[in-house]
């Protein structure tokens, strides 16, 4: 089927490509492919996909006019209960993630999915079996991390059915078991410090040298040069006007961190090594309650906070790669990846959301600016009643040579001419 989106906006600053769409997801997933996404966006896969669906919560829906998914989400100010309970609830999912893990980069695609405990278990197992090819076992091995985000749902004092909900698990996937994370960081400052920690455990003889007189267990952490050059920075700053060694740090070598000073501690006869102060550390673990995962002060339920998602598109893409978000809400996504200079392709079904994004977008310091972009309309295909008919229309007019045989699974066979 070939869609008419309601709206549909694009944007393009330098090299980056943003496409933005208001339309039900697995309508939208079910028509992109390498040749559709390198159209709007430039890449033919995506790098990172973030969604945060719907938990599932069971909460009760706000009376709608009738079952269609227009009627659906426009009356709903958060859809969130399928009626079909949990299994319909997975079936929902399955379909959207399958799509989604078919859209991803085989060699650099990362896929997060945020979620409670409502849902996470069921997710995870989906996506097991999604990114293991109907194995669970080696789906499993696909699985980068579960990361625990802060959240703060009711405050029960004594006596209460349930304890307060304290967090939320993101689930991240990666399309190749080879891939790596990017290093980030937290504002966390560390303080200058020596440290002991001088050697490494694995031989290597060139490195098992003697330093100032001591001679490694296993081997030093730097080559002899290296390591005497360290030592030598030390001798140069107890012979300076300085005793504070920061101080002569900040002076001298302009807060160079490769910079550095190796020392003899007298008393225990260890060689120490000084690590500057920082203004950052790394984040090394997956409980992130040191940045806020929700945003209250956006106009829309549930909206993320932007340092959740600069945080994962750092950690999961490079610059200039695509990012998506197919449940987009007010597009904390989409913002994020202009800040950080990636392309992003997006949807949502609800018209409010995209008011919402696009109200954020033109708040934005980047010179941005979203304009209506045409998909595909064709006033001739939608006359088509006939699905045949109508398939061998659409290769034709791809400059294909269609299938006569009307075959019955309904999918638009034929040959490509054109290279
Ligand atoms: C939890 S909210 C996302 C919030 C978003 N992360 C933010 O920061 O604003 C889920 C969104 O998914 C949208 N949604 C749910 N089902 C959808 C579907 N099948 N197609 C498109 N959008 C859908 C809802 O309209 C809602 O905006």
């Amino acid at each position: 089927m070939l869609l008419s989106f309601s709206e549909t906006f694009g944007m393009k600053n330098n090299s980056f490509k943003f496409q933005l769409a208001k339309v039900e997801n697995l309508e939208w997933l079910s028509t992109l492919n390498s040749h559709t996404l390198k159209k709007h966006t430039g890449k033919e896969y995506i790098q990172f996909i973030y969604i945060d669906p719907p938990f599932n919560t069971l909460r009760e829906q706000k009376k709608v006019q009738d079952n269609s998914w227009d009627s659906k989400v426009q009356n709903l100010e958060y859809y969130d209960s399928y009626g079909e309970g949990l299994s319909g609830y997975i079936e929902f999912m399955k379909m959207r993630l399958e799509h989604m893990y078919r859209l991803l980069d085989p060699k650099k695609g990362f896929l997060c999915v945020h979620l409670d405990y409502n849902s996470v278990h069921y997710i995870k197992k989906t996506l097991d079996y999604i990114f293991g090819g109907g194995n669970l076992d080696r789906g499993r091995k696909h699985l980068v991390n579960e990361i625990i985000v802060s959240r703060t749902r009711g405050k029960n004092s004594g006596g209460a059915k349930q304890l307060n909900i304290e967090f939320d698990t993101l689930l991240l996937y990666k399309k190749s078991r080879d891939m790596k994370l990017n290093k980030i960081y937290c504002e966390k400052k560390q303080k200058a410090q020596w440290r002991t920690d001088c050697e490494r455990d694995h031989k290597r003889p060139s490195m098992e040298y003697t330093l100032l007189g001591v001679k490694p267990k296993n081997r030093w952490q730097w080559s002899e040069e290296t390591a005497l050059q360290y030592v030598n920075n030390y001798e140069l700053f107890k012979k300076s006007e300085y005793s504070d060694i920061e101080k002569y740090w900040i002076k001298v070598k302009n807060k160079d961190r490769s910079f550095r000073f190796i020392r003899k501690n007298e008393k225990t006869g260890n060689l120490e090594w000084w690590k500057p102060p920082s203004d950052k550390t790394q984040v090394k673990h997956n409980v992130w309650f040191d940045i806020k995962a929700y945003d209250s002060s956006i106009p829309y339920p549930t909206a993320k906070h932007t340092d959740l998602l600069d945080r994962l598109i750092e950690m999961c893409s490079k610059e200039g790669d695509l990012v998506a978000d197919f449940f987009c809400g007010c597009g904390v996504t989409m913002k994020s990846s202009i800040m950080k200079n990636r392309s992003f392709i997006g949807c949502d079904g609800q018209s409010k959301a995209i008011e919402q994004v696009k109200d954020g977008i033109s708040k934005i310091k980047k010179d941005v600016n979203l304009e209506e972009i045409e998909v595909f309309k064709s006033p001739e295909l939608d006359k088509i009643t006939d699905n045949h008919k109508f398939a061998r229309e659409c290769v034709l007019m791809s400059e294909g040579v269609p299938s006569y045989r009307d075959s019955g699974d309904m999918s638009v066979d034929g040959i490509r001419c054109s290279s």
